[in-house]
């Protein structure tokens, strides 16, 4: 499974070759992602980004209901790496029922099909691996159809630029991901990523990258919002072995003092904290930096535990049943 993160500069490379192919040029109140796991989190990069860099808002949606703020005058990206979801299509349905702008990405499946039938404007991405490890493909297709459509937040040339540094950090990358998985496994404790603001989307990332590859449970902490909730949890917690992946961005001297403030009450708690810094020169390589050296770690973790990361046996029989359960 490593080999599908070590190319994932590959993945980048090949949305850059086909930038701006496809194009839904309009004008558009918001941007609504639907998908699930892996392909919803990519909803939430996107919403960082033009939240970060001024782009229309993005409402990620990882449901099978379709929020009602989005209307026909919105444009929705229907995101499922398998392109059979059933709460993705559940919520793609009602989508085109209201007539919004639809655009689908993913690798196959029903959603695939239903792009040609509907003759509904389709991005394909790379196909045959995890779909949590198709990350860059999924998110760069966005950031490609926004860029044709006069939306972009990022443009193929910073793209591109994205795909080099990936490549100039895959070594720093591993070598700190054997390190962040050797803590966690000698830790054994309850694995708590903590982090500040913007930084929300990588560490609910992070967080389902060590669900799904690692088999472990996670809890995300997020300053400033933890100064104001978790914190007083931490007061009086029953008693449980716990240890912290502490993500801080060293061009962010607030960002990192909070995170250092968080720092003092897990050490207080005899919590271990292993710190990680983003490396990277903008806002979209320091989360493509963070992404890798997460799901590389909880790769290295679930080997140190003699685990399949790749299997996701439990998701398969939630799969198994899912029509059952929403009566379709
Ligand atoms: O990473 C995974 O394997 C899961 O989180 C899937 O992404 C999730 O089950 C949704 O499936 P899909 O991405 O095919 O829509």
């Amino acid at each position: 499974m490593e080999e599908l993160y070590f190319s994932w500069k590959d993945q980048i490379m090949d949305i850059v070759r086909r930038w701006g192919e496809v194009g839904v040029p309009g004008k558009y109140h918001v941007i609504g992602v639907l998908g699930m796991g892996g392909s919803g989190v990519v909803g939430d990069y996107l919403a960082m980004l033009s939240s970060l860099r001024g782009g229309l808002p993005v409402i990620v949606s990882k449901s099978h209901l379709l929020p009602r703020t989005i209307s026909s005058d919105d444009l929705v990206f229907a995101i499922s790496y398998s392109g059979n979801t059933l709460e993705t299509r559940l919520a793609v349905d009602k989508a085109l029922r209201i007539g919004a702008r639809i655009v689908v990405v993913s690798s196959d499946g029903l959603l695939e099909k239903l792009a040609v039938e509907k003759n509904i404007p389709f991005v394909g991405v790379v196909k045959g691996v995890a779909p949590r490890t198709a990350l860059p493909s999924m998110l760069f297709a966005i950031l490609s159809v926004l860029d044709a459509s006069g939306l972009g937040v990022v443009s193929r040339g910073e793209a591109e630029g994205v795909a080099g540094f990936l490549d100039d950090v895959m070594r720093d990358a591993m070598n700190t991901a054997y390190d962040i998985a050797d803590f966690i496994e000698s830790s054994r404790g309850l694995l708590i990523i903590a982090g500040h603001s913007p930084w929300e989307a990588l560490l609910i990332r992070g967080k389902n990258e060590f669900n799904e590859n690692s088999k472990i449970p996670v809890k995300v902490d997020v300053a400033p919002e933890w100064m104001h909730n978790d914190i007083v949890g931490y007061e009086k917690p029953y008693r449980f072995p716990a240890c912290v992946l502490a993500v801080k961005d060293p061009g962010d001297d607030a960002g990192s003092r909070l995170v250092d403030f968080m720092i003092d009450t897990y050490k207080g708690l005899g919590y271990p904290v292993k710190v990680l810094e983003l490396r990277g020169a903008s806002d979209l390589e320091k989360l493509m930096y963070g992404s890798l050296v997460m799901g590389l770690a909880s790769v290295r973790l679930a080997r140190m535990r003699g685990l399949d990361p790749l299997a996701t046996e439990s998701i398969h029989r939630y799969k198994s049943m899912v029509n059952e359960i929403f009566g379709v």
